[in-house]
């Protein structure tokens, strides 16, 4: 039932094609909704009386409860005026699990703090039996002289060979802010952030949803991780262009595992592919030990030969007395 919508970009309204979808058959649903701002999209007029704006998030976001599988989860992007609503109505129906703060700067407003930071509401639809894994994402340095930004309280040598887990904080991946990097869409994400939420909450071969596909973001994502997609997008050019760049998009794979590129070094990989990749290495005291257990074998080595025959000599001694 679910097939003929899989791996397509369904052209036209959200919540008529929503309505269609059977419900429990979804692994992870992503909104990135049109946040009511006037931002210059192609088609969509993005101003609309904020009573009214509310009222169709609340059908759209039910919606996307009811299509997400019991194991699944739902992510929605937002600024965090809307988030506040979108949590109280998502209270209603779906389980809270983190407010992921995507620190990345916005213009100033005037009269207010400087908006530094996008919410990421990840829910889930069960309390528990969810799909979750942990990310790792590398250790931040300095770019000048290449040091670890933390130092980890003194205990550098404890440190995980690859990265740190990824908290809910998420300072590591920025806006697309250079025009050659970015399609005709006011709004687009970055690849390797979708990427991260992705290897997070599914495995190879599910299929996620999103609702508002834009120019393809997710479904990019998606199809890189060896997932499955079903994108919802209104704008006849934004469906052209995430058409053309999904049918480019190739595996991101190392060694054999999924992981997130970006720049051409890993963003984020799973804890558990990390732990075979990167095995972690000897803390302080291990390395001590094994360094006096080195010294302790290679002394063996060089007694042996002379001790041996004295030793046997003593045993012999022992057994006749
Ligand atoms: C914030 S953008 C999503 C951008 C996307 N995350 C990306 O990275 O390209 C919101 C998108 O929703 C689309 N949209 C607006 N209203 C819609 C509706 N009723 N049904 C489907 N799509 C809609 C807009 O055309 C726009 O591309």
């Amino acid at each position: 039932m679910l097939e003929r919508f899989v791996d397509r970009i369904l052209p036209g309204d959200v919540l008529e094609h929503l309505s269609k979808i059977p419900s429990d058959s979804v692994d992870m649903c992503f909104a990135d909704p049109p946040f009511n701002l006037e931002k210059k999209y192609n088609s969509y007029k993005d101003q609309r009386p904020d009573e009214e704006y509310l009222a169709w998030c609340r059908d759209w976001l039910t919606e996307l409860v009811r299509v997400t599988k019991p194991t699944g989860s739902i992510f929605i992007h937002n600024i965090p005026k809307w988030l506040t609503y979108y949590a109280a109505i998502l209270n209603e129906h779906a389980y809270f699990k983190h407010w992921i703060v995507w620190d990345a700067m916005s213009n100033p407003l005037g009269k207010t703090l400087l908006p530094a930071h996008y919410g990421i509401l990840f829910y889930t639809k069960q309390p528990k039996g969810f799909k979750f894994y942990e990310i790792r994402a590398p250790h931040r340095k300095c770019r000048v002289c290449d040091s670890y930004l933390k130092d980890y309280g003194g205990k550098k040598d404890q440190m995980h060979p690859f990265g740190a887990l990824v908290s809910d904080v998420w300072t590591d991946i920025y806006r697309i802010r250079h025009n050659v990097r970015r399609d005709e869409h006011p709004c687009q994400l970055p690849i390797h952030l979708l990427e991260r939420i992705v290897l997070m909450s599914t495995d190879a071969g599910d299929v996620v949803l999103d609702p508002f596909l834009g120019t393809g973001t997710t479904a990019i994502a998606a199809k890189a991780l060896g997932r499955h997609y079903i994108g919802i997008e209104l704008d006849p050019e934004y469906q052209r262009i995430a058409a053309q760049k999904i049918a480019q998009t190739t595996p991101s794979f190392y060694q054999g595992v999924y992981v997130s590129y970006y720049l051409g070094k890993i963003q984020s990989i799973r804890d558990v592919d990390a732990r075979e990749l990167f095995p972690p290495q000897l803390t302080a005291p291990e390395k001590k030990r094994s360094k006096v257990k080195g010294r302790m074998e290679e002394a063996e080595i060089l007694v042996e030969p002379v001790l041996q025959p004295v030793l046997l000599e003593k045993q012999a001694e022992y057994t006749l007395a």
